[in-house]
């Protein structure tokens, strides 16, 4: 299939969708503390996307049960949420999805609960940066692999490891359209990026090695060696002067 380029009317909608998980993401840190249940921050999320005249992307999605993931410590991604109550020394991955104006965007924060390790908090500034190299790396004229291999080259020069088994996707009417964006490769290969693309770059760094596993409810991912794992994401309009970043209120 190829990338769709979106036209001008198309991008104002992914702006707004973008928007509203923006908020909705900085409104969800803001909730993030010591005894908040991973139920509580969904719940939230439900009424302010229904409040924005949204629908939450994930509900239902190949039937997943929730309107965010909330992935905690070595969780990687798609944790479901529940009665846990987060304590102080966890991080949480949030992830959402919001379809507004028949438009998704798709956007992902790790949040420190409490004060965290070092080491921990290290592997949540390096995973944000990874991200921004990876988007400043998303220029027209450049190919996939750029952005992969930028985010890699941060992640594994901090000594971190980029999980393999899950990437970032090209994203518009649908959450996951072409291309796959693999948090690693090699600058210069993959399909050639063009303004007006619509782009989820998301990586997600291990502590420890990159190995993952799926839990046996289906979704939960976990590292293989249960160490710590982050995971930030934003929804991009790929431009000329640099990427457009639609998911970032914070
Ligand atoms: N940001 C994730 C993704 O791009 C969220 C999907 S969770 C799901 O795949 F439940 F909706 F699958
Ligand atoms: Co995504």
């Amino acid at each position: 299939m190829a990338i769709s380029v979106k036209t001008g009317e198309e991008l104002e909608r992914m702006r707004a969708a973008g928007r509203v998980v923006g908020r909705l993401l900085k409104e969800l840190g803001a909730r993030v503390r010591p005894g908040v249940t991973t139920a509580e921050l969904d719940a939230f999320a439900r009424d302010f996307i229904a409040a924005e005249g949204g629908v939450p992307t994930f509900l239902g999605y190949h039937g997943y049960p929730a309107c965010i993931c909330a992935s905690v410590n070595e969780q990687v991604v798609h944790g479901i949420p529940g009665p846990r109550r987060l304590q102080p020394g966890d991080i949480v991955g949030v992830d959402v999805g919001a379809t507004v104006g028949g438009f998704v965007g798709d956007a992902a924060r790790t949040f420190a609960v409490g004060p965290v390790d070092p080491g921990t908090q290290r592997l949540l500034t390096v995973t944000r940066e990874a991200l921004d190299k990876g988007i400043a790396a998303a220029l027209p004229g450049g190919h996939v692999q750029d952005i992969g291999a930028a985010v890699q080259a941060h992640a594994e020069a901090a000594g971190f490891s980029v999980v393999r088994d899950f990437v970032g996707h090209g994203i518009g009417r649908s959450m996951h359209e072409d291309p796959q964006v693999p948090n690693y490769g090699r600058r210069g290969l993959g399909p050639k990026l063009k303004a007006g693309m619509t782009l989820a770059i998301e990586p997600m760094l291990n502590a420890g090695r990159h190995e993952v596993v799926v839990l046996g409810d289906g979704w939960t991912v976990v590292t293989k060696d249960g160490r710590m794992s982050a995971h930030f994401e934003d929804t991009i309009i790929i431009a000329s002067g640099g990427a457009e970043i639609l998911t970032r209120m914070d």
